[in-house]
């Protein structure tokens, strides 16, 4: 099969992102280019990502941001196959600057458009990194997702279990709020887990042993809510209750992922080095990565994380 190269644009949360990428879809790519706008600042005050601002912003960045992934490229519009963009989920109004600016490039340089789902991207990033066979078990954790999923061919996914509320990074992203570290608070939390005593606080460990593969966050996040609230709250003590608090993520989220790993080997005829995928802004994150590097290992399954940069949003993977 010949090499494609593809114009790739994400919108649909607070990145504004366009790459290139050439490949054929089977092993890696390559990424030509891949460029990452983060509207972090613009967020900062508000403690959460606001729609409006959202779309708004991509409008204002997306034709520059459009402009350097051709020049990085070394690319002109004749030498690209076609445009491709995220089609949601995601806020709409991000979607819809996105999705209306790669139609506008389609028609004006005659190349087809093809609409993405972001999940989708998520999902086959690391066939575009490390060439990663079919079939793979994938956990993904970020601020908006939190899923486990069996990925069997393009287009043939089997949903083994989601969150019933909250998202892992969002979880993270209000403890952070309660212990008043900056947006966004994932790495932070992180961060000061690290100098705390992750069996000080006894939190919640949700859906423990549950036969589903499903996650729950909300009440954990509303036990350390209680904590943090309660008059004999020490200031000093914020750094035990992030490590308590994550070791309870851990704890849940291994244990989850055991229940989709045996749910993974008794539907799908297993590849003799089966692998576990672990993608999203949340697998950034280091402990939770060298737990499930443990899990993994115990289950004889490799582990496979794509580089930081494209485990969070970037439009290579749209690509
Ligand atoms: O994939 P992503 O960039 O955006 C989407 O949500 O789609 O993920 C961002 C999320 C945020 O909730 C952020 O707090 C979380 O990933 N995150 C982390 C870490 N780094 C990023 N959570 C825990 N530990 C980290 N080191
Ligand atoms: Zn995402």
């Amino acid at each position: 099969m010949r090499d494609f190269t593809i114009l790739g644009l994400e919108t649909s949360c607070d990145e504004t992102a366009a790459a290139v990428v050439r490949g054929c879809g089977h092993g890696p790519g390559t990424i030509l280019s891949n460029i990452v706008f983060s509207q972090l600042e613009e967020h900062a005050a508000f403690g959460g990502v606001v729609p409006e601002i959202a779309a708004r912003a991509h409008l204002e960045a997306l034709d520059s941001i459009i402009e350097a992934a051709l020049a990085d490229a070394a690319i002109s519009p004749a030498g690209i196959d076609a445009v491709a963009a995220t089609a949601g989920p995601g806020l709409i109004g991000g979607v819809m600057v996105g999705l209306t600016t790669a139609k506008a490039l389609a028609l004006a340089w005659d190349k087809p458009l093809i609409a993405i789902n972001h999940l989708e991207a998520h999902a086959l990033t690391v066939r575009l990194t490390d060439g990663v066979g079919f079939p793979y078990l994938l956990l993904l954790i970020s601020g908006g997702h939190c899923q486990l999923l069996g990925v069997h061919d393009l287009g043939r996914y089997e949903l083994y279990g989601t969150t019933l509320d909250d998202a892992v990074g969002e979880a993270f992203d209000k403890v952070a709020k309660l212990l008043e570290l900056p947006y966004p608070g994932g790495p932070n939390v992180e961060a000061l887990a690290r100098t705390g005593n992750p069996k000080a606080f006894s939190l919640p460990r949700p859906m423990l042993g549950r036969a589903d593969a499903n996650f729950s966050f909300s009440g954990l996040k509303t036990a350390v809510r209680q904590i943090v609230r309660a008059p004999d709250f020490w200031e000093s003590s914020k750094a035990d209750l992030a490590a308590s608090f994550q070791a309870s993520v851990i704890a849940s989220i291994t244990d989850r992922v055991a229940v989709a790993v045996d749910m993974f080997c008794a539907n799908a005829t297993p590849p003799d080095a089966p692998t576990l995928v672990v993608a999203g802004g949340v697998a950034a994150n280091g402990a939770i990565r060298a737990a499930l590097s443990r899990l993994a290992n115990d289950k004889g399954f490799q582990i496979e994380v794509p580089p930081p940069q494209l485990c969070t949003d970037n439009a290579a993977m749209i690509a």
